[in-house]
């Protein structure tokens, strides 16, 4: 029976780079898409970029443009990192749209009408300097438990302790330094608390076919039932980069969480529209299609509680399942810039990897749980190379020869077929299986095994030396053993590709136009190929990963750190786990003669320009009022340097000369850096001119 299925993967934060972290969910749900589509089911699969929040607006002001134009740039950038790695949306969106807003006023006018949202008078953070109300994450100061100086407002990087950043000791705006002054203002709240009954119900799998959540996850659900579920603070006050809340004279904005899930619906409208699917199939309540939230297990809560409550009580329907997934770890250890392996999709391509591998090697460690998987970088190499080069491709590179030099490139019929060739075509159902069920990990350890017992047939059968005898004596009988040695053997190679399409489908396309095929779907498993069938020429199809390009993968990732410790930008925590561990803590206190050790000027860019095969440095040129020097900054991935030229920064003029492998660097530019994506360089106030002091 076709199923009709909508898949989401968590929408990318409009602000920060495409990393391997990112990548593991992608990967996963475009396996499972793939898979769903190779059994004919009518299967979406849609995204887009989560563009709304302050620091997407602040990051735009930083750079002198529209939040607009920094949104639009980096969706390019995302769609190209995405597209390099095969993830194939049929729709890849943007939450800034017309869709989003209408679905997103139509929620929030049907939840107001429930009786769900309640303003309130709160009071909050608000720095001075910016006029601007702080996320918790702009606000800094000493943790009130262990009092570690200069940490977020939301949680102690030291002691781990969780807090409101009203309790922190001596707060700081992370923004202009400014002492934040407590200021109030009217709130919107959704109120979670009267969806309990629904949730728990929701959540215990009482309102669908199958439980929605995985065992791991219905648990945890269960610990935040029993601590309370809070009302949840859904407007912010403008200036803020969002959709301004009705009725409010663009005073109040959306939270970008409100709107986020509801991007779903927007690039899944917007599909509709160019494609002519009925939107109404997927959404009303009671549909009887199917909906799959692929998420990372941080943002559960979003996706378990807010997200079902706001569809419920809206009018829409519910997830059907949302599958949760663990963090990304590289060799063991949290990425991590230092080390090099704080990778971006964009610099694993730039160095020639091949994304097939990464592909297999995710698929390889993935399961249906919330388990973390680890990216061991020697693993990883061993069994791309062992798996994918000395197991699968082998079996066509030693048999397809023979069959193109001695059989005009035509199969023998299968005649009698080898029992491992049987083997392989009956594991279909149980690789089905496992695929369905996320066990990616299982079905390729399966389809491994076969690959080697066919590789085992071919050891024994030894085409290679039958050939030779041909060459000798022509034998019909050695001669017909050939040709079904041959034909057995990539008639197994062709089902091994089918199983590993949904990982591997752009290795599976050349393979299908070696064999001359046409795209291979599932319920080719149980057909063999006819004989007499034609295939083309034998083409190299993989090339084993030289460990030599994994070195210079992570020296590559540690560049920006070496090349501008100061512009060091504090990414998103790859899906929030990259708790900014290199964010130094302030060291204690510092007299000011230490300060005054540290020559700051004022300095004007008067050139910048890309650095050949350095994709994260600019070379500026800075104008210090009595000399111009050169100086390499890491900042390429937060600006395009004729966005600088002609601005006024601070140089640090009095820092050794440092030599690094693009160049010397002769001083070192400030760039200021929070718990989100971003970095912004700083500038004075006009009046400033290039060579004065800051002090
Ligand atoms: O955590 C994140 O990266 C969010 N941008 C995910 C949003 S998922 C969905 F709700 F839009
Ligand atoms: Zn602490």
């Amino acid at each position: 029976m076709t199923r009709k299925i909508l898949v989401t993967s968590a929408l990318p934060y409009a602000n920060g780079a495409i990393h391997l972290g990112h990548l593991v969910e992608y990967i996963q749900t475009d396996i499972w898409v793939r898979f769903q589509k190779m059994q004919e089911h009518e299967c979406y699969y849609i995204c887009a970029d989560d563009t709304h929040g302050t620091p997407i607006m602040l990051r735009a002001e930083a750079e002198g443009i529209t939040p607009e134009a920094l949104i639009e740039r980096m969706h390019g950038e995302h769609l190209r990192d995405f597209q390099g790695f095969h993830i194939e949306f049929d729709n890849y969106y943007s939450t800034h749209s017309d869709e989003t807003r209408e679905y997103a006023n139509d929620i929030y006018a049907k939840l107001n009408k429930a009786g769900l949202i309640e303003k309130r008078v709160i009071e909050q953070f608000y720095d001075p300097v910016k006029e601007i109300f702080l996320p918790d994450r702009f606000i800094k100061g000493e943790c009130p438990k262990c009092h570690a100086k200069d940490q977020y407002g939301d949680a102690c990087e030291v002691c781990g302790s969780a807090y409101s950043p009203t309790e922190l000791i001596n707060p700081y705006s992370a923004l202009s330094g400014a002492k934040p002054v407590k200021k109030k203002s009217e709130h919107y709240f959704f109120k979670l608390d009267k969806c309990e009954k629904f949730l728990k119900d929701w959540t215990q799998g009482k309102k669908t076919p199958e439980p929605p959540l995985q065992p791991e996850a219905a648990n945890k659900l269960k610990e935040w039932f029993a601590a309370g579920l809070r009302d949840w603070d859904i407007s912010r006050d403008a200036p803020y980069f969002g959709f301004p809340i009705p009725d409010t004279d663009n005073k109040k904005f959306f939270y970008v969480w409100l709107d986020a899930p509801i991007g779903y619906m927007g690039s899944f409208k917007n599909l509709c529209q160019r494609k002519g699917i009925k939107f109404d199939d997927y959404w009303k309540k009671d549909s009887k299609t199917d909906l799959y939230h692929f998420i990372g297990k941080d943002i559960l809560y979003f996706h378990a509680l807010f997200w079902p409550a706001m569809l419920e009580y809206s009018g829409y329907r519910t997830p059907t399942k949302i599958f949760a997934h663990g963090f990304l770890t590289v060799n063991g250890e949290k990425m991590s810039k230092s080390r090099g392996t704080f990778i971006t999709a964009e610099s694993y391509l730039t160095q020639g990897l091949n994304p097939e591998c990464l592909r297999y090697y995710y698929a390889a460690k993935l399961n249906g749980t919330m388990e973390d998987i680890d990216l061991n970088l020697e693993d990883f190499v061993a069994r791309v190379n062992s798996d994918l080069v000395g197991k699968y491709v082998n079996i066509a590179s030693r048999c397809a020869s023979f069959i193109t030099k001695q059989f005009q490139g035509k199969l023998a019929s299968s005649g009698t077929i080898v029992p491992v060739l049987e083997r392989v075509r009956e594991h279909a159902p149980y690789i089905l299986r496992f695929y369905e069920d996320r066990n990616f990990g299982f079905a390729l350890r399966e389809i491994m095994h076969l690959a080697d017992e066919v590789n085992r047939f071919v050891d024994t059968a030894k085409p290679w030396e039958l050939a030779k005898e041909l060459a000798k004596d022509k034998d019909t009988t050695k001669q017909q053993t050939l040709h079904w040695v041959c034909t057995q053997a990539l008639n197994a190679f062709r089902l091994l590709t089918l199983y590993l399409k949904p990982v591997l489908p752009k290795l599976a396309l050349d393979v299908e136009r070696f064999l001359s095929i046409s795209p291979l779907v599932w319920s080719d498993a149980v057909t063999l190929l006819p004989a007499g069938h034609k295939i083309n020429d034998y083409r190299h199809l993989m090339t084993r990963i030289d460990p030599k390009q994994i070195t210079v993968l992570t020296e590559a990732n540690k560049e920006s750190l070496q090349a501008a410790p100061q512009a060091h930008s504090q990414q998103r925590h790859a899906q929030h786990q990259e708790k900014i561990m290199e964010a130094t803590t302030i060291p204690n206190v510092i007299t000011i003669d230490d300060f005054a050790k540290i020559d700051l000027r004022i300095a004007r860019i008067v050139n910048a320009e890309h650095v050949d095969g350095a994709d994260k440095l600019i070379k500026l040129t800075l104008d210090l009022g009595t000399e111009i020097r050169t100086v390499l900054a890491g900042i390429k991935p937060a600006y395009a340097p004729e966005q600088l030229i002609g601005r006024l920064t601070v140089a640090v003029v009095n820092l050794a000369p440092r030599k690094m492998k693009f160049g010397v660097s002769e001083g070192m530019v400030l760039a200021a850096s929070g718990t989100e994506p971003g970095f912004y360089l700083l500038s004075p106030d006009s009046g400033a001119l290039p060579g004065m002091k800051v002090k």
